[in-house]
Formats: C-alpha cells, structure tokens, sequence
C-alpha cells in the first residue's frame, strides 16, 4: 500500500475530485463561528484579520469570547487604531502571547492611516504587516478574498499526513505535508475560503487528534491512512524535550491602605506592554536572583507554563513603606495601586491572576 514520501507528487486521485467532497462536506456541517461569513454573505476583512491573529496558538473555544468583545468595542480596523494601547492589551489580557496585541494594534494603525482601512488582497502585502506571517497571510488571502492560497494549520497537516499516509515525524516533515497540501490547494479558483475553512473544519471535528470519526469523513474513500488503518497513529510526532524550568519571586506589596502595587511591564519583557505585580528576575537557578529587602516568602507559589519554559515564582510579601526605605523599588510613574476589589477587572495575564487568586 502506498505511503507518500518527500518528493512524491500526488497521483493517488484527482484533487477535484478531492475538493468536490470536502466542499458538499462543509455545505452541509460547517460550524458557525462569530468571525466567518455566512452563506450567502461577504467576508469582513477586518474580522477575518482579527480572528486569525487571535486563533494563533490559541483555541477556536477560548477565541470566540474575546474576539466578540474587540468587535464590539472597536466595530471597525479605524475603531481599533484609535484605541489607547493600553486598553487593547487590557482587553487582551488571558489571551496570551502578548507580543501579538502590541502588532495587532500597530497593523490596525497602518491599515487605518496609510492604506486607506483596506487590508491588502496578496501574500507578500499582508506580509509587510505587523504579527502577519506565512499562515495568517494565506488564510486572509483565501478566507477574507476568496483568492488560492495554502493555508496550512496544525488541523491541516494533521488531514494531510493521513490522507496521504505520511509516515515521517512532525516537525522535520512540515514542509512536505505543506508542499502535499499546495497540490490541493494552490491554482484551484473553485471557492478557496470554503475549502480552507472546511479543512480547518473537518480536522476539528472528524479528523481529530486521538479518536478520528472516519465513518464520518467525506474523503475515508481516498485515505491512505484509514485504508491502512493507521489514521489514529498519524501524524508521528518526535519526541520533545522536558521543559526548562524557571523561579523567581513574585511580590505582593501593599500600602496602608492596604492597595496591592502592580506595575506595567516593559516593552522588551516577556508579557510586555502588559500590567502585572512586581517580579524578581527569572532565573534557571533557584539561587540566582536578587530579591527585594524587606520582604518576606509567605511560603506560596505558583507555577505557570509558558511555551519554552515552565515558571515557578514564590510569592513574597511586604509593606511598600519599609521596602521603599530599603531602595530596592523607586517610587514611579510606572507603579499603579489597586484595591482589592478592583483585581478582578484590571486585565492581567493568567500568570498574575495565579497570584491574585492565592491571595485574595
Ligand atoms: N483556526 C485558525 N483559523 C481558523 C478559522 N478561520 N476557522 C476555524 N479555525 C481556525
């Protein structure tokens, strides 16, 4: 039986034929999601630009709250460019990987003030955007103008190692899965936003990671894998290395009025532009790192992971009187204080709201 190789060209069926039933597949079982277009109705460039922006590394489930709330609050790519940073990154807070909400905002600037509020229709002008890389400018190309691309996603490659029974391990074969799914996709005027979107689709729902549904599946006549019956066990992935772990301290510094000190976080840091309380630095050894005088461990942490590294951060206490004598942290204009009752709505990363959760 058949199992594609690097290199192989596809000539195990028609990609029409291929399409056609992936298409009569997504008329019938597409998912109404708050970003995409209904039958009948035109793509909102602007939604479909925030969406996939939000979608990556991030779950359609989790996206869909928060991306009703930013279109909501800025209805159009000239609302979001008018919006203090500050805000943006508020409402963006839980959302994670903070670095893409400092570019959202400056793409919306540059589409709002130089390109007249039109997001550009070709790959390489999406790409001259801020946060718009390779997937994101294939999957607006495709799903917001409805012009060929390859649009490859974890979901579709996930399709396409079965489909073609690709034996080799992610990451190194990600390439040819993508080069197998151009083929598919690349030159094929015929709808290329609904195929996109019903790839993404049917890896979702059908083609799923642990227990794919092939009875359900429109192309189970032309997988390799399920011919095989090895779908489950594809695509192989090789096996990645224990994360690193990180400490530091976390400090929960209070006046007398008993406001908790949180600060915003410089641009260069991780979670950066965000607010956030006081940290030591984050170190890979527990011995390593400064901490301010003054304060004391309440013998709390907390453990967060990130997407390279794993934190761990003790949590330290201390009144801000006694710890400004120390001169360990200047009074600032970056320093805000909060009431406890006003924590739950300031907008923090979950590793913060980790804290404030023991806490409170
Ligand atoms: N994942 C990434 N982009 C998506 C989209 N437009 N629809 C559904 N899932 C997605």
């Amino acid at each position: 039986m058949a199992v594609s190789k690097k290199g192989d060209k596809v000539t195990l069926f028609d990609p029409n034929v291929f399409r056609k039933k992936i298409l009569a597949w997504y008329d019938k079982h597409q998912r109404i999601l708050p970003w995409r277009a209904r039958k009948g109705e035109t793509p909102h460039p602007y939604y479909v630009w925030l969406s996939e922006i939000m979608l990556q590394q991030t779950t359609v489930v989790t996206v869909g709250p928060y991306f009703q709330k930013f279109i909501d609050k800025w209805p159009t790519v000239h609302d979001l460019a008018s919006a203090e940073r500050d805000e943006v990154m508020h409402e963006w807070a839980g959302l994670g990987y903070y670095a893409r909400a400092r570019n959202l905002h400056k793409c919306a600037a540059i589409v709002s003030n130089e390109l007249n509020g039109k997001f550009p229709s070709t790959q390489k002008d999406l790409e001259k955007l801020p946060g718009i890389g390779g997937y994101t400018s294939a999957a607006i190309r495709a799903i917001a103008f409805n012009k060929p691309a390859n649009v490859v996603d974890g979901n579709i490659e996930r399709v396409m190692s079965r489909v073609f029974a690709v034996t080799e391990p992610l990451p190194a074969i990600k390439p040819y899965l993508k080069e197998l799914a151009g083929q598919l996709s690349e030159n094929f005027t015929n709808r290329p936003g609904d195929y996109a979107q019903a790839l993404m689709d049917l890896g979702a729902t059908i083609c799923t990671p642990t227990s794919p549904k092939c009875s359900l599946c429109p192309v189970h006549p032309l997988c390799s894998a399920a011919k095989q019956g090895i779908a489950k066990q594809l695509p192989r992935k090789t096996l990645k290395k224990a994360k690193p772990q990180k400490h530091g301290h976390v400090y929960w510094i209070t006046d007398h009025e008993d406001k908790i000190l949180f600060i915003r976080r410089a641009e260069t840091e991780m979670l950066g532009g965000m607010l956030g309380l006081p940290t030591s630095k984050w170190v890979e050894s527990h011995k390593n790192f400064k901490s301010i005088k003054g304060a004391k461990a309440n013998n709390l942490s907390i453990k967060h992971s990130f997407t390279h590294f794993d934190l761990i951060l003790d949590i330290y206490v201390g009144n801000y009187d006694k710890i400004q004598a120390s001169g360990m942290i200047p009074p600032s204009n970056h320093h805000f204080w909060m009431s406890s009752s006003e924590l739950d709505n300031i907008g923090l990363p979950t590793v913060f709201k980790k804290v404030v959760k023991l806490m409170k």
